[in-house]
């Protein structure tokens, strides 16, 4: 019997930081309102060489570094993300390439901010078949490049920023021990970015009326949030034989300081057994339970052994929880580090191209 376990993690934020004093310039907003509605005080925005890719591709790299795996072992990536820098290739593509993971098989997966939850549990229920062993999950985003700077109810709330997971088989038991994928399609527009999929191509039209940006009722997912957080929390853990007070942490979606203050209400816990980090970094939706956990595990929160859940929600709309026993490295440190393998890479990626160009001059498929 084959078990999940946690052995990497890594994050990415872009280097930008917008704080809301300076949000205040673009809409009618202020400091005190956005902290008091959502906790938040400032994010992080993408540069113009900073992509959905990018911030993926050292998120994974600082994944694999900090459980001592090279990425020729890696099976399958994973890349949760609601901002994926083209419908087709994947970004899952673009990392596979960039990090020279040559084995493995990669693609994107669509379940908004609930998707790096989504992704969690595919990779444990494919590494439990006993089909890979070596499984990179990442949520990354940049989903300020699809927010209306003119709309004062959604820009205060979005970040961009990438979070990895390595998971790993084990036949010592542990890991993640329960998940839980739920959808409910018919909240779809409560949460959409009408233009620019195949049901309306972005056109004049759609950019004229400013359909290509993010479109939000804010108080319905509110309400949808605050009842579904607790619930699929509790469900996960009834799933995995154990009680709330089992867990060391809980890493829900930041998305607002008060959903997250309800969930703690609902599962009678005092905040200090919450991760939030919400105010540092908004909403950053697949990236950002992710992120939670690096800083989780750097500020000392979360030690091997100890029972975590993570819980997000999102557009679709989309729940989830996942619960782990935490786990760490569980090979020892190869001689070549994976960052070593960025350079390595891009060099067999130039060969490829290069390989497949020199076939189509011999075959006459180029001139
Ligand atoms: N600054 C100042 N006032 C604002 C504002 C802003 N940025 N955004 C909205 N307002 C105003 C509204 O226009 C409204 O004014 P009105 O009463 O004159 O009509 C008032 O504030 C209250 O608006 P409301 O929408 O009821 O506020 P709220 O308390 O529900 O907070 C959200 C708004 C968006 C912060 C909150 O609904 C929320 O966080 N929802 C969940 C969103 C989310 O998590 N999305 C991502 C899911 S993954």
């Amino acid at each position: 019997m084959s078990y999940a376990h946690i052995t990497g993690w890594g994050m990415s934020v872009p280097k930008k930081v917008l704080d809301n004093q300076a949000i205040t310039q673009m809409v009618d907003t202020n400091d005190e309102w956005i902290v008091s509605r959502t906790g938040i005080r400032e994010r992080r925005i993408a540069g113009e060489d900073e992509t959905t890719a990018s911030l993926a591709t050292q998120a994974a790299l600082n994944a694999l570094e900090t459980a001592h795996l090279l990425p020729a072992s890696v099976d399958l990536i994973i890349v949760a993300t609601s901002s994926p820098e083209h419908t087709f290739p994947s970004t899952a593509s673009l990392v596979q390439d960039r990090i020279g993971a040559y084995r493995a098989g990669a693609y994107d997966l669509s379940a908004a901010c609930s998707g790096f939850i989504f992704g969690l549990n595919t990779a444990n229920q494919a590494i439990r078949s006993g089909d890979v062993n070596n499984v990179l999950v990442i949520g990354s985003e940049t989903l300020t490049r699809f927010v209306n700077w003119k709309d004062r109810n959604t820009c205060i709330l979005f970040g961009d920023g990438a979070g990895a997971f390595v998971l790993q088989s084990s036949e010592i038991p542990g890991g993640i021990l329960s998940g839980v994928t739920r959808s409910d399609g018919s909240g779809g527009d409560l949460l959409i970015l009408p233009a620019g999929g195949s049901f309306m191509p972005a056109n004049f039209d759609s950019v004229h009326n400013e359909l290509h940006y993010i479109q939000m009722n804010g108080r319905e997912v509110f309400r949808f949030a605050t009842k579904v957080m607790a619930n699929a929390t509790q469900e996960a853990l009834r799933a995995a034989r154990l009680s709330i007070d089992d867990v060391k942490l809980i890493i829900p979606h930041q998305a607002n300081q008060r959903i997250i203050e309800s969930a703690a209400r609902k599962l009678h816990i005092s905040m200090d057994r919450v991760m939030v980090n919400v105010d540092t970094y908004g909403n950053t939706s697949t990236a950002s339970i992710p992120i939670a956990t690096c800083e989780a595990i750097s500020s000392g929160r979360i030690a091997p052994g100890d029972k975590v859940v993570f819980v997000g929600f999102g557009a679709g709309l989309t729940w989830g929880a996942t619960v782990a026993q935490w786990s760490g490295p569980i090979v020892p440190k190869p001689l070549i580090l994976p960052t070593h393998f960025r350079f390595l890479a891009r060099l067999r990626s130039l060969l490829l191209r290069l390989t497949r160009r020199i076939e189509g001059v011999i075959w006459g498929r180029i001139e």
